[in-house]
């Protein structure tokens, strides 16, 4: 779609069906297919968004055949909700298995002719999406491999090879720009399609048109009315049976290089001249680009790293993180992550940005909130205001999807007392239209060919610029991680940080 209006704001309920084609999946006997990619491609074909002739091919390493593959995924399919049996057909026709290891030549042989008979059986017509969901250290050999046996090419005049990848993109900036450079020794740049699952999120989305779709907020949305942002990425749930990934990864390169960052960048951007892709990802690389990057010194003074012990969590005790299965008991891995960032652009020169992430935090809960100044002059004695905190605008972006907006009104009665209230808006309340899931939404993107709500190679390594100083610094510090209890805000430092500038955390 190049730089075709992007469709968020425009010609909202057409149906868009992509065309044929077979997307292939490494990493095909992993979590993620079963629970994400698997479902949304049974969503989208009962919602006619996929062509009829779409295969389905997964890679793994496990010895399967195609009937066990199918059979795996039909049980995806039912775990995730009722079964379309006309879309389950029309994909169980195309789905294929072909088991080997990623970096082994003959895997790539045996795809291409699964795929090449796919083309004569059942029509996808030499289009492929790749999708990568492989550990990450071996997305740069499938890339190679794939471009090896040809496989990157599109097969002709009008028809697609696109490659998503799943994060995380690198470790660090060294190893992002050594996996891009490898990626681009294969593919084109509009070939790639980085996933940040955030970003298919409805209420992500929604910040751009909240922003750019109404007159009323924009003039408010700077540094004369705003006196600080807060992002919160709350997570009820531990670290489950994902240490072997999350102990290379802790929260940091987890949620705030990607997520935080990303829903930060749609905060602060300025008003793209279009809803095309390259108008949105360029404003978004110019606001990361703003983010005055810490010194080693600041990364003591402005962040926190905390890490959970156990506790109890909705009425439930849970262990600590270092007592969770294959947690190095002396690990200093990070499961929370407090920081204060400027931002520093004539919009938000001043305004302090506020980021937090943890997991065993007391809920779930993603929402950004914008704290406005105080008015010029309160004309009520301080007793008639005790309850009047700052106005506020609320972006809840899950769960219990919406917006709140905080301000103050007088309590009835005969005193003149002034109290903040709320005005609330309810997804749930206001569409009947059910959000599309995340990935859903992605993955039709991709197969349409629009990268607007992918991460453009910039916008990944400027969000590793941002993070860097802290990985650094951390990476020296011989101290733990800040322990706090689990179901409890996280670290008393946390509170210290927004403290120490008169201010304090909400809670979601
Ligand atoms: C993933 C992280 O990217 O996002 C997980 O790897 C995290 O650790 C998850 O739990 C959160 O996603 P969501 O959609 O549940 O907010």
């Amino acid at each position: 779609m190049a730089d075709d209006t992007h469709p968020l704001l425009e010609g909202l309920g057409v149906e868009r069906v992509s065309e044929p084609v077979a997307v292939v999946i490494f990493g095909a006997s992993g979590d993620l297919t079963s629970r994400k990619l698997m479902p949304a491609l049974h969503a989208l074909m009962a919602g006619n968004q996929l062509s009829p002739a779409t295969a389905v091919v997964g890679v793994g390493r496990s010895e399967l055949s195609d009937d066990d593959f199918r059979e795996r995924m039909r049980k995806a399919v039912e775990e995730a909700g009722p079964v379309d049996e006309r879309a389950w057909q029309a994909l169980a026709a195309g789905l294929r298995y072909v088991s080997g290891g990623y970096g082994d030549e003959d895997t790539y042989r045996r795809l291409e002719v699964v795929l090449d008979g796919l083309d004569e059986r059942i029509g996808t017509s030499g289009n492929r999406l790749y999708y990568l969901s492989t550990p990450p250290r071996v997305f740069a050999t499938v890339v190679h491999r794939l471009g090896q046996r040809g496989l990157h090419r599109p097969a002709g005049e009008g028809k697609f090879a696109r490659v998503v990848i799943e994060k995380p993109f690198g470790r660090d900036l060294r190893s992002a720009v050594q996996l891009d450079e490898a990626l681009h020794e294969v593919l084109d740049e509009e070939q790639i399609y980085r996933i940040d699952h955030y970003l298919g999120k409805e209420t992500v989305q929604n910040v751009l048109a909240l922003r750019f779709a109404n007159s009323i907020f924009e003039p408010v949305w700077n540094r004369r009315y705003v006196d600080s942002v807060q992002i919160t990425v709350a997570e009820a749930s531990g670290v489950g049976h994902r240490a072997g990934f999350y102990e290379e990864a802790g929260a940091l390169r987890d949620i705030v290089q990607n997520h935080a960052l990303q829903v930060l960048a749609l905060m602060a951007m300025e008003p793209p001249a279009s809803m095309s892709p390259k108008g949105i990802r360029d404003e978004k690389v110019k606001a990361l680009e703003a983010v005055d990057l810490l010194t080693p010194s600041e990364v003591a003074t402005e962040t926190v790293r905390g890490q959970y012990g156990p506790g109890w969590v909705a009425g439930e005790e849970v262990p600590g993180y270092l007592e969770e299965p294959d947690v190095d008991p002396s690990s200093h891995t990070e499961t929370y992550v407090a920081m204060r960032l400027r931002i520093d652009n004539w919009r938000w020169a001043g305004v302090p940005f506020y980021l937090r992430t943890g997991k065993r935090l007391p809920k779930r809960a993603t929402e950004v909130a914008l704290g406005f100044k105080a008015v010029p002059h309160l004309p009520f004695a301080a007793t008639q205001a005790t309850e009047l905190g700052p106005n506020a605008l609320v972006l809840r972006i899950q769960p219990d999807e919406g917006i709140t907006l905080r301000f103050g009104a007088k309590v009835p009665g005969q005193a003149f007392e002034v109290r903040s209230v709320s005005m609330d808006f309810s997804y749930g309340a206001a569409f009947i239209e059910a959000p599309a899931e995340a990935y859903e939404r992605l993955l039709h993107d991709a197969l349409l060919g629009d990268p607007t709500l992918f991460i453009r190679t910039d916008e990944v390594e400027q969000a590793w610029r941002i993070v860097q100083p802290l990985l650094d610094a951390w990476a020296e510090d011989p101290h733990p991680p800040a322990p706090y209890a689990a179901g409890t805000w996280g670290p008393a430092r946390a509170d210290e940080l927004l403290a120490e500038d008169g201010r304090t955390w909400r809670r979601p």
